[in-house]
């Protein structure tokens, strides 16, 4: 059988970032299959999948579809080959309804003047086809992520696509989404649609793809068959080293309560609450795991406890002394450290060098600073010492950071935050966009922080973060917790059905 698809020795360097974002790179996607395109950030998936979609042209290479060379200039002409893409950022109109979205930019040129109850006739046999139901009149504004994402694969499958690529689908999904989802795309196979699935999340490869392409910088590294490999060889494939997925943590030895909330209630920019009368508790040696869907309070609620933002009622207690009111100095010389969810804009001063970003939190410190004056030698020698802990690769004492991968940039924070046995660490989605090599490394050095007695609070939207790292869980919904688990025997289900707002009742959902 011809390939539904045939990349050869396809080459793109951007000149604005004097990135070769695809090396000589060649794919083949058989007719019918789910096929999984993974690689750390970075690696090149997207770049190559906007080529075949004409959304870039290629410095070199040729593209066939169904065994015929094409040119492939315009998403136009790909639309015109069977080809669909949904991107990780989705392009709906928020103010339309999900039929004048699903036939924007058709009703012209095919259908003549089609009245809006055709229109929504039209959608609701095309969703029943694929079995993907939707409301045709609902406004895109008013709907949940995962069904935005079904009007997008709609939308691609009224314009006939044969082959669909799905660019990072599952990253803002909740787990329930996601299996909805996964099982949508193996009914599409089923019915021989070809699918590209962009992802870096291997469990989900393992539950849906026929096989693998791995991509790590810039280049193929391989296609495999994914029955016959394991998820830690595709992890090595895409880190190009072994890979540790699994944490071997020790039981925690949770010890006096180092950090409370007590009914506390914070504020969003505009002034609503997104936090309110939250109350819980952070002992020394434990990790709790915030869970949730991004946007329900996870970054009202670090920022009040880090000190960043006003509360507007309730308290907050470190080893029994109220902080409420305190500044982000006091609260870090009493021995609380963040790891913040923006490390670029928060975490770190590209402009500085290594040395100042590592002390900027203890430029007072009497090791630093004689009467006002930073000892250069002991910033070195702390820069010379972070990075051999934590093997910040291509760093030199006072040099560059801007220049880092953004893997090596957490280190730089890692090491300055963890510096000096904080009492009490917030870890803001600390592993986003970082390879799986680098998520390996924050992962133990959390566990360690914790090992040495240090309460973490991790807010993470990843589940399998949460799930790994976590000694209790709690699931922040609008604001609220929604219920607490014991992530040893809590299911995925039951905790996605509280990400998704079932309240707990005796202890279920
Ligand atoms: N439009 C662009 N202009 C400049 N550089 C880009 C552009 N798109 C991607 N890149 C760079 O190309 C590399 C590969 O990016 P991308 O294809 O998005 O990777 P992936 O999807 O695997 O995370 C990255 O270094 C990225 O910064
Ligand atoms: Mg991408």
């Amino acid at each position: 059988m011809t390939n539904a698809v045939e990349l050869r020795n396809i080459t793109k360097f951007f000149p604005s970032s004097n990135v070769l974002a695809n090396n000589n790179v060649s794919l083949d996607v058989r007719q019918g299959e789910v096929h999984a395109l993974v690689g750390e950030n970075g690696a090149g998936k997207t770049t190559l999948m906007n080529i075949l979609y004409g959304l870039h042209p290629p410095d070199s290479g040729q593209i066939f579809v169904n065994g015929t060379e094409v040119q492939v200039t315009h998403p136009d002409d790909a639309i015109r080959l069977g080809i669909g893409m949904v991107h990780q950022h989705f392009k709906l109109v928020q103010s339309f309804t999900i039929a004048e979205n699903i036939m924007l930019g058709m009703e012209p040129n095919r259908y003549g003047l089609l009245q809006k109850r055709d229109e929504a006739d039209q959608v609701r046999e095309l969703a029943n086809r694929f079995g993907l139901p939707v409301d045709p009149n609902a406004r895109i504004k008013d709907l949940p992520v995962g069904m935005q994402q079904r009007v997008e694969i709609l939308k691609a499958l009224q314009r006939e696509a044969q082959i669909l690529i799905l660019d990072e689908p599952t990253a803002v999904l909740t787990p329930q989404e996601v299996k909805e989802l996964l099982a949508v795309v193996r009914n599409l196979a089923e019915r021989g649609r070809t699918i590209i699935f962009i992802t870096h999340k291997l469990v989900e490869v393992k539950d849906v793809a026929d096989q693998l392409s791995v991509m790590r910088g810039g280049k193929m590294i391989g296609t495999r068959n994914v029955a016959d490999t394991s998820i830690p060889e595709m992890a090595s494939m895409m880190v190009g080293r072994p890979v540790l997925l699994d944490l071997d943590k020790k039981p925690a030895k949770p010890g006096k309560v180092v950090f409370a909330c007590e009914d506390v209630t914070v504020s969003d920019t505009s002034g609503i609450p997104a936090v309110r009368h939250l109350s819980f508790e952070v002992r020394e040696g434990e990790v709790l795991g915030i869970a949730g869907v991004s946007g329900n309070g996870q970054t009202e609620l670090v920022e009040a406890i880090s000190g960043m933002r006003p509360v507007d009622g309730g308290q907050m207690l470190f080893s029994d002394q109220p902080i409420t009111h305190d500044s982000v100095g006091r609260r870090r010389n009493r021995g609380m450290a963040h790891i913040p969810e923006d490390r670029i804009k928060i975490g770190l001063n590209l402009e500085t060098n290594l040395d100042e970003n590592l002390i900027v939190s203890r430029y007072k410190w009497p090791e630093f600073n004689r009467m006002g004056f930073l000892i250069r030698s002991a910033m070195s020698r702390f820069a010379a010492d972070s990075i051999k802990q934590f093997s910040i690769a291509a760093a030199r004492p006072g040099g560059e950071i801007a220049t880092l991968s953004g893997g090596n940039m957490q280190k730089v924070v890692l090491a300055r935050e963890l510096a000096g046995d904080p009492k009490f660490v917030i870890a803001n989605q600390p592993t986003r966009g970082l390879d799986v090599g680098s998520i390996e490394f924050v992962h133990r050095a959390l566990i360690a922080a914790r090992d040495k007695g240090a309460g973490i609070l991790l807010v993470s939207v990843e589940l399998d973060e949460i799930m790994s790292l976590s000694d209790r869980v709690i699931v922040l919904y609008r604001g609220e917790i929604a219920g607490e688990v014991d992530p040893q025997t809590v299911t995925q289900e039951e905790i996605g059905l509280l990400m998704g707002g079932s309240k707990l009742v005796a202890g279920k959902p």
